[in-house]
């Protein structure tokens, strides 16, 4: 691709922003507020080995391939699909079907993120002693109040997104991650010296094997695709704004890192907060069935009780401070699936960033608001775009790849980068993976989602 084309679409500024801005797009709600919810809801440690496999044997090399595909064609997922086989419509619809799956999943993502903002606000106000307003913020189900926040983020990530790829996307994450992790380990260690954190470790820690059944596997998938933004061309997308010097394969292997051990490290807050919020009263687990009473809100149910328990300014300012970490946690993640739909529109119809972001943005806001008002749309849309489509798309991906753009040419790709490549072992192993244990591994999931679902 010829460099006029990198100059218009815009790229990365450092390899580390590179970096920073995948796993800036993978660090989101899915591991702040969905991987605390999910171990503590399949029985703690268990969870965690298998959700580790699940990452490494499937996504990684899937990130990989991602990556690779974005940055051989330099294009949106469609018109890489469109370029890699000749304008072939079945491939372009592996990408119309990415794109699909980015619009619907963003918006539910921003309503569940415009939580984040009303839950900010929320502490402050009942501090100030403003209590009506105060439950209002704090109503779930207040449609609304709901969709107020919900376009509030919406504009945030469009802002972000008109400003391009390096001064809007990079420069974002490049001062939101910092500040994420800092957050994040402030509230650990302050979470540590309160009464019942201790069981929520042991709980954490402990692995409990029975708990493994078919539903623990494919809730383990399905949240691996999540977290790390797989399956929907969302790191095509990012990939497709690299420059050949960067070795695609070591950075997939830093996001994923990065993206699993932000994941372990939220439940070390989230899942003591959760005892600790049991030990003083709050009930989390319901005490006949053992399993958690809320799984959707848990952390907007259960944490501002904790918080109100802690009490005063610190209780306020602790709430705060956590319901600001997984807002900008979700912005950089919202920013990624925002830029899916933009880029094809900028690739593929020619219309201006500015433009495509606002038209883009506008539509999902629209829907979102929908959302707001019809909580019930999101598990509906979970089900559909990110436990099917997801995979779904995945495995598409890989098919693909394996066996129509051929992995050799991938592996030459590869190279740009990642010089010796073909002296080390690796493009044999991530051969086998993609060509047949990574799409007979989704096939196997998605087929027993859907024989469950149908009987
Ligand atoms: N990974 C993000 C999270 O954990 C969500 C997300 C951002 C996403 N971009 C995506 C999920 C693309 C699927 C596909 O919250």
């Amino acid at each position: 691709m010829s460099d006029s084309n990198t100059e218009s679409r815009g790229s990365w500024n450092t390899k580390f922003g590179f970096i920073l801005a995948a796993a800036g797009s993978a660090v989101g709600l899915g591991n702040i507020w969905g991987f605390p919810t999910q171990v503590a809801d399949n029985g703690g440690a268990a969870f965690i080995l298998i959700y580790l496999l699940c990452c490494l044997i499937v996504g990684f090399p899937l990130m990989i391939a991602e990556f690779t595909i974005g940055r051989n064609t330099q294009k949106n997922p469609v018109g890489a699909f469109k370029k890699l086989s000749n304008n072939n419509i079945y491939a372009a619809l592996i990408g119309f079907w990415g794109v699909l799956c980015g619009l619907m999943i963003l918006s539910f993502y921003l309503v569940i993120s415009g939580w984040t903002l009303s839950f900010a606000l929320e502490e402050i106000v009942s501090y100030l002693g403003f209590n009506e307003l105060a439950n209002t913020l704090a109503d779930l189900g207040n449609g609304y109040k709901n969709a107020i926040f919900t376009v509030l983020f919406g504009l945030l990530t469009i802002v972000i997104i008109t400003g391009g790829v390096s001064k809007g996307i990079e420069r974002a994450t490049k001062t939101l991650m910092p500040i994420l992790l800092g957050i994040l380990l402030i509230l650990i260690i302050y979470i540590f010296t309160l009464e019942g954190s201790g069981e929520g470790l042991r709980m954490y820690v402990t692995p409990d094997f029975s708990t493994i059944t078919p539903d623990l596997l494919l809730s383990a998938l399905g949240q691996a695709f999540f977290s790390l933004s797989l399956g929907m061309g969302a790191l095509i997308t990012y990939g497709s704004y690299l420059k050949k010097n960067q070795n695609v394969v070591e950075s997939a292997a830093y996001v994923t890192v990065a993206d699993v051990g932000i994941a372990f490290v939220a439940g070390l807050l989230v899942i003591p907060a959760m005892f600790v919020a049991q030990a003083s009263g709050i009930q989390i687990f319901n005490p006949e069935t053992g399993a958690l009473f809320s799984s959707v809100t848990l952390v907007f149910d259960v944490l501002p009780g904790l918080f109100g328990n802690i009490g005063g300014f610190l209780g306020t300012l602790v709430g705060f401070t956590f319901f600001i970490l997984l807002g900008l946690a979700a912005l950089t993640s919202s920013i990624s699936l925002l830029e899916v739909p933009v880029s094809y529109v900028i690739d593929e119809h020619n219309i201006k960033r500015k433009k495509a972001a606002w038209i883009v943005g506008g539509i999902v806001s629209v829907i979102a608001v929908i959302v707001s008002f019809n909580l019930n749309l999101i598990d509906v849309f979970v089900f559909i775009f990110n436990e099917i489509g997801l995979p779904l798309g995945g495995l598409m991906i890989c098919i693909f790849l394996a066996y129509f753009w051929k992995t050799e040419n991938a592996v030459l790709e590869m190279k740009n980068g990642f010089e010796n490549i073909e002296e080390t072992s690796f493009p044999k192993i991530w051969t086998i993976f993609v060509k047949f244990i990574c799409p007979v591994l989704i096939f196997i999931v998605l087929f027993t989602t859907l024989y469950n679902y149908i009987f």
